[in-house]
């Protein structure tokens, strides 16, 4: 398992349903891994073998993983087909997920679980709609999804959880860095148990913004999208 407390920060390419051979080898070829920080890529799983993971400080990662470990489920891939693999890391109930494809905070404690059964660490993501926050409801709806969707099996070494405000995921929208900072030390305090957690955040995440948001105290590194498919902006944001 990838001791998690030896990285400053961790930094996280999410490139969703984009890339492919070309793009990934001209990646591959331009990255510039900074060797205090954790770097992991995650591709579409039909190229997750042609990622590279140097098992120090770089690795690979999927962007979902079926709820169920084997049976008559089409199209799903099993964490236990993921850690074969020698994939290190997985994200879990990201916001696409849950509303686009109807994940509920149940099924992705069941995800979860099944990574963390197969020493992958989970990227829990969590994270407020426009309307919920501009309701006042961020922290009621962030205590939810963290009490149902993050298993007891859970812990700051095997899992990692990732705040991304709905709102600001691909929109140039972000918080302010005083809701950022008061967001991620809300979720470290939710329970004793998240304490030493590594939160990162994610939401358009770009160069102009991710030294000031890495910053911040409670925050543990970062999520990144859009920017993680442009390699020189994705080189400038983790240096
Ligand atoms: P974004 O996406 O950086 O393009 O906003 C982040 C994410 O969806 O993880």
């Amino acid at each position: 398992m990838i001791n998690l407390s030896n990285f400053s920060s961790i930094f996280i390419a999410n490139w969703k349903l984009n890339g492919n051979i070309q793009f990934i080898d001209k990646y591959y070829e331009n990255l510039l891994v900074n060797p205090k920080n954790c770097t992991v890529v995650c591709s579409p799983n039909i190229y997750l073998n042609r990622l590279k993971n140097n098992n120090i400080n770089l690795f690979t990662g999927a962007q979902d993983v079926s709820q169920f470990n084997e049976g008559a489920y089409t199209g799903e891939i099993s964490a236990n087909m993921l850690s074969d693999e020698k994939i290190n890391f997985c994200l879990v109930g990201h916001s696409e997920r849950r509303q686009l494809f109807n994940e509920s905070n149940e099924v992705i404690n069941a995800k979860t679980s099944n990574l963390i059964n197969n020493d992958i660490i989970p990227v829990i993501c969590i994270g407020e709609t426009l309307e919920e926050k501009e309701t006042n409801l961020t922290k009621k709806v962030l205590a939810k999804q963290i009490n149902e969707s993050i298993p007891d099996g859970c812990n700051f070494e095997n899992s990692i959880i990732a705040y991304e405000p709905i709102w600001a995921i691909g929109t140039g929208l972000t918080p302010s860095l005083d809701e950022i900072e008061e967001v991620h030390s809300f979720i470290k305090s939710i329970n004793l148990k998240f304490e030493r957690f590594k939160v990162l955040y994610g939401g358009s995440v770009k160069v102009s913004n991710s030294k000031d948001i890495n910053k911040l105290d409670n925050v543990d590194g970062c999520l990144i999208g859009g920017s993680s498919l442009k390699i020189d902006e994705f080189n400038l944001i983790i240096s």
